[in-house]
């Protein structure tokens, strides 16, 4: 059901954790299945120079929340805010059509945090 992109993020998750000098966090949960996740930003210069998470849910959220991470970490929060859940499902080789919200809680949560570095800034 799951290919081995998934497996491997879900056994071995990248970036998992808490920062506690974090430049911004966003949280979100999926009105789907009420699973959440929450984003840790570290950032300069408009890159992301570092990410951490943690996810609350299936394992599909918890292997979207690694590969998330792994795709935005040393890009601008521009690339960041471009990122689409279909963007991360597609590099852990697909997911299954009822799994697919489950890298919306990637993608939603990484936005989240990003849209709250930048309010925070103005
Ligand atoms: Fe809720 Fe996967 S079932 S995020």
């Amino acid at each position: 059901m799951y290919s081995e992109k998934v497996l491997d993020h879900f056994t071995n998750p990248r970036n998992v954790g808490e920062m506690t000098n974090a430049d911004a966090t966003g949280e979100f949960g999926s009105s789907h299945c009420g699973d959440t996740i929450k984003v840790f930003l570290k950032v300069e210069d408009n890159v992301i120079q570092d990410i951490k998470f943690k996810t609350f849910g299936c394992a599909a959220a918890i292997a979207s929340s690694s590969i998330m991470t792994e795709m935005v970490r040393g890009k601008t929060l521009e690339d960041g805010l471009q990122l689409t859940n279909d963007m991360v499902a597609e590099a852990l080789d697909g997911l299954p059509p009822e799994k697919m919200h489950c890298s919306c809680l990637a993608a939603d949560g990484l936005h989240k945090a990003i849209q709250n570095y930048l309010n925070g800034q103005k």
